[in-house]
């Protein structure tokens, strides 16, 4: 992958490339090859703390990155590489004493991660503990002050189970349990569909804060539009495993390029800081069964397909920070070719 101009290899966080996922099941006799993940490349930048959203409809595979991300699946080819290194390359020690403080993930359903025997607290000191990173003297303290940066307490949470808390304050001690180990990237995998609509906003708002008052980068994932136009520094929209376009929230929802994204931005209502939106903008599920093999996976839902969208695959291309991968020629020329 070719970096743009504005970005150096040392100012990369993140770096996903050409990766790829292919999952095999077991249908009757026969072995199926499902390609969850075709080829992804996207990077996020360690120099200015950011919110990267990746967005996309059901399906689309974003669930798959993030778990290769996080070393839940291993890539079938591609490469990620964190702070430079190779994290599919790491040894259980690296990951633990290394990694995993680094990168922390928050799940969809906070309750789904938390045992309904057991105080919530629990999991905030024994994360403390297991990565040593206070003593059993600053336990409290540090774990007080953890909770406040997520607008919680310890004298608000002691003592209760997951089952006294609300679905908004469950996430908030799931956030706080994730910046125990003081990480630098949060990998959030939809962390306000399960949340209650009025509460969305303020875990969306917390996101934005601790990116700004404790400079933790955050890749976020989200199949609601409107969410990401509020939150998102820069965006990657994927479909059926292809980021089909990247950048920044500004290029990709602001002027989209791609008619998939182009499609996209007509069901996103304008930005208003005082709405309200309790309304999560769903992108549709695809049929997968629909996509052709060898050209591009929009073909039979693009306006603007050509002879030539059927037959070849489209390249990715970067216009200024912007990567698209369309073969239409009005998008593309000029551009570099990045693989
Ligand atoms: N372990 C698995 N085995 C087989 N197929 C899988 C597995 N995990 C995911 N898939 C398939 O890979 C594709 C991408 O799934 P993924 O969960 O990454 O999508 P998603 O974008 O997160 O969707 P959603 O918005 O619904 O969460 C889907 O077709 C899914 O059925
Ligand atoms: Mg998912």
């Amino acid at each position: 992958m070719t970096l743009n101009h504005s970005q150096s290899k040392s100012s990369i966080l993140l770096s996903v490339d050409k990766l790829t996922k292919i999952f095999k099941t077991q249908q009757g006799l026969s072995s199926v090859e499902l390609t969850a993940v075709d080829g992804a490349n996207f990077s996020i930048r360690s120099d200015q703390p950011e919110i990267f959203v990746l967005a996309g409809e059901s399906g689309s595979g974003k669930t798959t990155i993030a778990r290769m991300i996080l070393g839940l699946v291993e890539p079938t080819s591609g490469t990620i590489l964190y702070q430079g290194r190779n994290i599919t390359k790491l040894s259980q020690r690296e990951k633990k004493s290394w990694y995993f403080r680094q990168v922390q993930p928050i799940f969809q359903n906070p309750f789904a991660t938390f045992s309904p025997l057991k105080k919530i607290e629990t999991y905030l000191f024994e994360t403390a503990l297991n990565y040593h990173i206070v003593d059993k003297i600053r336990l409290h303290s540090y774990v007080n002050e953890v909770l406040n940066s997520v607008g919680l307490s310890l004298a608000e949470i002691g003592g209760r189970y997951p089952n006294e808390l609300s679905g908004g304050q469950a996430q908030r001690v799931s956030i706080a349990r994730a910046l125990i180990t003081n990480p630098t990237l949060l990998v959030a995998d939809e962390p306000v569909s399960m949340v209650d609509a009025s509460l969305r906003m303020s875990i969306v708002n917390l996101f934005r804060e601790l990116r700004d008052k404790k400079g933790v980068t955050i890749l976020y994932i989200t199949h609601d539009l409107a969410t990401a136009y509020y939150a998102a520094d820069r965006i990657a929209v994927m479909l059926a495993g292809w980021i089909i376009e990247s950048g920044s929230v500004e290029q990709v929802l602001g002027d989209p390029q791609h008619p998939y994204t182009q499609n996209l931005k007509q069901s996103i209502p304008t930005p208003d800081p005082d709405k309200k939106w309790n309304d999560l903008i769903r992108l549709e599920a695809i049929d997968t069964d629909s996509i052709q093999s060898g050209g591009c996976k929009y073909v039979g839902r693009c306006s603007r397909e050509t002879d030539l969208c059927r037959t070849k695959t489209p390249i990715d291309f970067n216009d200024n920070g912007r990567h698209v991968k369309c073969l239409l020629p009005d998008i593309n020329v000029n551009n570099e070719v990045i693989n």
